[in-house]
């Protein structure tokens, strides 16, 4: 079995319910605290063995390739100021072994579409695929790393998944599943954005994902579906019938950062988590007067 070593950015997105921030700027760019959402993404795609990254990128994506790549002026800039350690925090975005690829998605036609997109970089090889709007705190390992460690295990395509409130099902591909072993799960049918009463269960696929090479067969396939768009999700419903899907359901915290309040969520909790901050992020918190702001 191949190790696992190209990762997949859908980074086409047009960030509506971000807007007017995300109108000439990629919402993965929208910063949490200190860093942007898709550095968390790489961070934690690095953290998993990925040596490749690939991003299906749209128009105003230009930040995200200039996020990556080296930043010659500014660089010699804190040099001459001799600011040793923003200096490093800006060299260490991306280490060495690391390299970007950078493809267009002409039109915005969906995640399924994007993915497609990346096929001529990812051949024939078993990917990962990271949205990085889900921004997901690992316990001791990253998501992706878990589910790196399933796919060892099993060879198979791997959906990460977590349980959703009843009345969230609209926003998510939620799986029919058989639990097979401790948090790992047989696919047996998935559907994209189900209605309550139409969903055959809670567990919902965040943004994280490792497929076959197989499943650009399947995307290549498949029509416009929920919301008019080519469905990922549509794919591996076919892909299911031709060989095992499973899902895992991770270690961690899930933020939604493509909706305004989980994105808030994580700022303040990973303002709680920064070294530099934490102190007196508690102490403004804690003298905070959530009455004056409600009334
Ligand atoms: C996409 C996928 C959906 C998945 C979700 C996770 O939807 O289509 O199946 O559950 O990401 O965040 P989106 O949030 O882009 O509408």
């Amino acid at each position: 079995m191949r190790k696992i070593r190209k990762v997949v950015f859908p980074v086409a997105g047009l960030g509506t319910r971000f807007l007017p921030a995300t109108k000439a700027s990629p919402k993965e760019m929208l910063p949490v605290v200190d860093k942007p959402l898709i550095q968390y993404a790489v961070e934690e795609a690095v953290e998993a063995g990925m040596e490749q990254l690939i991003f299906v990128t749209g128009r105003t994506k230009n930040s995200i390739m200039d996020h990556f790549d080296k930043a010659y002026e500014l660089e010699a800039e804190l040099e001459a100021k001799q600011k040793t350690e923003t200096l490093r925090i800006v060299q260490e975005i991306l280490p060495a072994h690391v390299s970007c690829v950078y493809i267009r998605q002409p039109e915005a036609l969906g995640l399924g579409h994007a993915v497609l997109c990346a096929m001529p970089a990812v051949e024939q090889e078993a990917f990962a695929v990271i949205l990085a709007d889900d921004l997901i705190d690992g316990r001791e390992q990253s998501c992706l790393a878990q589910m790196v460690a399933q796919y060892e295990r099993y060879s198979s395509s791997i959906l990460g998944v977590e349980q959703v409130a009843e009345d969230e099902t609209h926003l998510y591909g939620i799986v029919d599943s058989v639990l097979l072993d401790k948090n790992v799960h047989r696919v047996d049918g998935i559907i994209e954005k189900p209605a309550r009463d139409e969903a055959p269960s809670t567990l919902a696929v965040v943004g994280r994902y490792i497929l076959t090479p197989e499943i650009f067969e399947m995307l290549k396939k498949t029509k416009r579906g929920a919301g008019g768009e080519i469905q990922l999700t549509d794919a591996i419903a076919m892909l299911l019938q031709k060989q095992q899907v499973l899902a895992y359901q991770f270690k961690g915290n899930r933020y939604d950062c493509g909706s305004k309040l989980g994105y808030l969520q994580a700022t303040i909790e990973h303002a709680l988590m920064h070294d530099e901050l934490k102190d007196s992020f508690k102490d403004y918190l804690s003298q905070l007067d959530l009455e004056q702001w409600t009334k």
